[in-house]
């Protein structure tokens, strides 16, 4: 295990297009210093994935969405969604169990696309995972305020938030991401431990509010199941779904389109299972558990999701339901607060692991592109005793804390959303490239009908991305402008592949 190798590169170092070879991907995996502990097996990732996939997505914007934007239907946006999602997932699981290295999309992208495309997802998947990480510490300090609320307790307005455009601090948004940044940087294992239970407690919360709320489901309350489609003047110009814009729609709400208009927010329910991917390296069994890990956390959460979305809107009419809390919410109408109590609880333990496990899997993408030199190498050292990435991991916190407490959710969701689906259009289009250009790679688990499903897997995923408001591709479109420049003023340079030889280590590792 060399220390001064230039790392060769796949075609030729001066190109943006330059690839990092499979194998030395996983050579750099093995390098003391910068290597991460194998101890997660094929059920741990699946905990970690319905960890992270069951969260605000589920829990608060069912309801917003069947209020505004498709009613009872919202159980049909649910399952496009999830097949937007199922299509992603057999790509990525191929991705997955041929690169069996730190990274997800950002190393598959590596070894297939080229530097400036992984660059490109790495800073994309920053949106994915430290903004949705800040969305979701945002939601959790709702719940938690709305528990307060109950009990009588109110923190001062300035440290609850933003309200209204007006100056506020959401100081437990923030302490939920410094406490969790504590826990990663203590190590995986007292970090999946904590996980386990966590996913224990809001899996049985879920249950409770399909197998109870089942009870309290007035059949009128599906009709209309697809409400007829409704102007929204609201919607109009840029707020309006890119693809009305496109084509000169007067924007609506409801009917068909609404459908799809729901399916492309509640997809952000189902962000994460391809974090499960970025747990490659630290995994006892790579080629085999991924695809397991992967494809069955999605499967779990879909039918749950779906189970859930039916309930609540057979149990209270869609135009009546709550936005903030919309499961609990359903209860308290059927006159049952204490079913509604054991929600919020069970609402409040999820959002942690999600929280948790988004800050996980984004300081796991920030490790590996700091190995590859396009980020400061500093950040990849590994801890001597715990054997986390912790430098990585403490500055993420420390940022995703800020934003966290800086920031409101809706704007942000739907930007989440529009980067994690860019991300699975390049990992569908990796897989075709990459079974062209090395067909020779050993493939634990193949990618059926290629390539039919990866293509179908791209437009899936536009159609999704067409669907959300065109403010946000403007959003988007600067965010990824900024992550261009700043590959052009360092990572082209320092990159390892580039042939750049290591610098030192700094003193005292
Ligand atoms: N899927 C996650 C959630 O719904 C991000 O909160």
């Amino acid at each position: 295990m060399s220390t001064e190798h230039p790392v060769r590169s796949g075609r030729g170092r001066s190109s943006m297009f330059r690839t990092k070879t499979v194998e030395q991907s996983i050579q750099d995996t093995e390098e003391p210093e910068h290597a991460l502990r194998k101890d997660l097996s094929a059920f741990d990732l699946t905990v970690f994935g319905v960890g992270v996939v069951i969260g605000t997505g589920i829990f608060v914007l069912t309801g917003k969405v069947a209020k505004e934007n498709a009613g009872p239907s919202v159980a049909l946006a649910f399952v496009l969604a999830g097949i937007v999602c199922g299509l992603a997932a057999l790509c990525y699981a191929e991705f997955a169990s041929t690169v069996p290295v730190a990274g997800s999309a950002y190393t598959f992208s590596y070894a297939s696309l080229g530097e400036l495309p992984a660059w490109i997802i790495g800073w994309d998947l920053v949106l994915e995972l430290a903004l949705g990480c800040a969305v979701v510490a945002v939601g959790w300090s709702g719940y938690i305020q709305s528990l307060m609320g109950n009990a009588g307790w109110h923190l001062p307005k300035e440290l609850s938030g933003v309200h209204e455009g007006a100056f506020g601090f959401d100081i437990l948004a923030a302490a939920l991401v410094l406490v969790l940044t504590g826990i990663l940087v203590a190590g995986m294992k007292l970090s999946s431990r904590v996980t386990a239970v966590v996913v224990a407690v809001k899996v049985t919360v879920v249950l409770i509010v399909i197998f109870v709320g089942a009870f309290f489901i007035t059949g009128a309350n599906y009709h209309p199941f697809i409400p007829p489609a409704k102007g929204a003047e609201e919607a109009g110009g840029l707020a309006a779904p890119l693809v009305q814009v496109m084509f000169g729609f007067t924007p609506s709400n409801f009917g068909i389109m609404g459908i799809f208009s729901a399916a492309a927010v509640v997809f952000f329910a189902f962000i994460g299972f391809d974090i499960v991917a970025t747990a490659a390296e630290e995994t006892r069994n790579p080629q085999r558990d991924l695809p397991r890990g992967i494809l069955g956390s999605l499967a779990i959460c879909t039918v749950l999701y779906v189970a859930v979305s039916i309930v609540v809107t057979g149990m209270q009419k869609y135009d009546t339901l709550s936005t903030k809390a919309p499961l609990a919410d359903a209860f308290k109408v059927v006159g049952h607060p204490f079913w509604a109590g054991l929600i919020s609880f069970g609402a409040v333990v999820g959002l942690t692991s999600v929280c948790m496990i988004l800050l996980l899997g984004q300081s796991r993408v920030f490790f590996a592109m700091s190995r590859d030199g396009l980020l400061p190498r500093f950040f990849s050292i590994v801890h001597p005793r715990y054997g986390t990435p912790y430098r990585s991991t403490i500055l993420l916190g420390v940022v995703v804390a800020v934003v966290a407490g800086f920031t409101s959710i809706d704007v942000l969701a739907e930007l989440v959303n529009i980067g994690t689906l860019f991300a699975f259009v390049v990992v569908a289009l990796g897989v075709i490239i990459l079974r062209r250009t090395r067909p020779d790679l050993p493939r634990a688990f193949r990618t059926p009908f290629v390539p039919f499903v990866p293509v179908l897997s791209v437009a899936a995923s536009l159609w999704l991305m067409l669907n959300l408001p065109a403010e946000t591709w403007v959003r988007f479109a600067v965010w990824m402008l900024i992550g261009v420049v700043v590959y052009l003023l360092y990572g082209r340079r320092s990159s390892r592949v580039a042939g750049q030889p290591r610098r030192p280590e700094p003193p005292g590792i």
